[in-house]
C-alpha cells in the first residue's frame, strides 16, 4: 500500500491582500445549487434516520426513462470514481490488465492499484489526443477493462465517434470498454462519441457518467454506470451497501426534473470557456480545444512557477508539475485575474 499513489484534491487558496479567493482546481461548477434541488434535498433531510433505498430506484427509473435503457443495465455509486472503482473490482482481480491514456483522470491508477490489477497507461498524442492505435497495441490475454476518457481530464479533448468504432471493431468482445463521459454535457463538437448510442450497438461498451459536473452536485456524490447487463449487476455487488444516501438520490432526480434550467448553466461555462481560450490564444498561447468545463495549458517546465504566481492572486488551479496546468471555468473575476497573470507571464 505504501506504493499507492495518493489522490491529489483540487487545492484551496487563501484571500490575498483584500482578494476574493477562487478555486478553479476540481472542474466543479461555480453556480450554487438550484433553490428546487435544495428545497428537496431540505424535505429529504428529515428522513435521515433511516437507510437510504439500497437500489436508488427513483434515480435508476429516472435515468431508464431519460436514456431508453433496461433498468437492468443501469448501476449507481458514491460519484463515477465510486463507480469506477465498482467496475474495476467487477472486472479485474490480482494481475489482470487495464488500459488507459495516460494523463488522464488521476483515480485510474489508484484504483486499479487497490483491486491488485496492473494499470497499463498508453501516452496521450503530443496534442492531448487518446492514442487508440497504441492503446489497441497494449492489449493482451490479460486485458480486462479499457477506459477511454472523452472528454478527457485533464487536457479536454475529446475522441471522435469514427476512431472509437475503428478501435471497437478490433478489440475482443471480453474485454469492457468502459466510455468515461464526466464532462460530456460541456461538450458541443458533433464527432464527439455518443456513449449512449456505442453502449446500445456494442455488447462490451459501458458508459460512466456523473452528477458532479454539469449537474452540480459534486459535494453529494453520485455516478452512474449503464451498459451490460452482467456488469451492471456486478458493479450493484461490488458497492458499498447503502453509499448512495437518500439525500443524494433525491437531488439527482430533482437536477434530471430541472435539467433544462441546469443546461443553461452550461450554455455559460461554454460560452465564458470561449472566450478564455481566445483571450489565452490572443497571448499566444497554444491550446488544444477544450471540450469540458476546464482548459488544458501546456506549460512545461514553468507549470510551477505558474500555480505559485496564481496563488498570489489568491486563485487555485490544478498543476501538473512539468506539463501543465488545468484551469476550471469558474467565477468571471478568477478568470480575468488568471489572464492578467497569463499577460506578466508571457512578457
Ligand atoms: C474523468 C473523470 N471521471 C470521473 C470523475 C469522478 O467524478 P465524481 O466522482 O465526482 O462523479 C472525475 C472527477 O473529476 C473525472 O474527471
Amino acid at each position: 500500500m505504501a506504493k499507492l499513489p495518493t489522490y491529489k484534491a483540487g487545492k484551496k487558496v487563501d484571500a490575498v491582500n483584500g482578494l476574493t479567493a477562487y478555486k478553479l482546481s476540481s472542474n466543479e461548477v461555480a453556480h450554487a445549487p438550484l433553490p428546487s434541488v435544495v428545497a428537496a434535498i431540505v424535505d429529504a433531510a428529515t428522513e435521515i434516520n433511516r437507510y437510504p433505498d439500497p437500489f436508488t430506484s427513483k434515480l435508476n427509473q429516472a435515468l431508464s426513462d431519460k436514456f431508453s435503457i433496461p433498468l437492468d443495465q443501469i448501476a449507481t455509486g458514491t460519484g463515477s470514481v465510486g463507480v469506477c472503482q465498482q467496475i474495476i473490482q467487477a472486472v479485474a482481480g490480482a494481475g489482470d490488465e487495464v488500459i488507459y491514456a495516460w494523463r488522464s483522470f488521476e483515480a485510474y491508477p489508484i484504483i486499479t492499484t487497490i483491486a491488485g490489477a496492473v494499470s497499463v497507461q498508453v501516452p496521450l498524442t503530443s496534442d492531448g489526443q487518446h492514442d487508440l492505435n497504441a492503446m489497441l497495441a497494449a492489449i493482451t490475454p490479460k486485458t480486462r477493462v479499457i477506459f477511454v476518457c472523452t472528454p478527457n481530464n485533464p487536457t479536454g479533448g475529446i475522441v471522435t465517434q469514427q476512431k472509437l468504432n475503428e478501435f471497437l471493431a478490433k478489440v475482443s468482445k471480453e474485454i469492457l470498454v468502459v466510455i468515461d463521459e464526466a464532462y460530456v454535457e460541456f461538450n458541443r463538437d458533433e464527432n464527439a462519441i455518443d456513449g449512449i448510442a456505442t453502449l446500445k450497438a456494442n455488447s462490451n461498451v459501458g458508459v460512466l457518467r456523473t452528477f458532479s459536473k454539469a449537474y452540480g452536485l459534486a459535494g453529494l456524490r453520485v455516478g452512474y454506470f449503464m451498459g451490460p447487463k452482467n456488469v451492471a449487476d456486478a458493479v450493484r455487488k461490488t458497492a458499498v451497501p447503502f453509499g448512495v444516501s437518500n439525500i443524494a438520490q433525491v437531488a439527482a432526480v430533482a437536477s434530471l426534473e430541472n435539467e433544462s434550467e441546469l443546461f443553461e448553466r452550461v450554455e455559460d461555462v461554454i460560452t465564458e470557456r470561449r472566450w478564455f481560450e481566445s483571450e489565452l490564444a490572443a497571448l499566444g498561447f497554444n491550446l488544444a480545444p477544450s471540450e469540458a468545463n476546464f482548459v488544458w495549458i501546456p506549460l512545461g517546465d514553468r507549470t510551477e512557477e505558474f500555480a505559485k504566481r496564481s496563488e498570489g492572486i489568491a486563485v487555485s488551479i490544478r498543476p501538473f508539475p512539468g506539463e501543465g496546468i488545468r484551469i476550471s471555468i469558474g467565477e468571471r473575476q478568477a478568470l480575468e485575474r488568471i489572464i492578467e497573470l497569463a499577460k506578466e507571464f508571457v512578457s
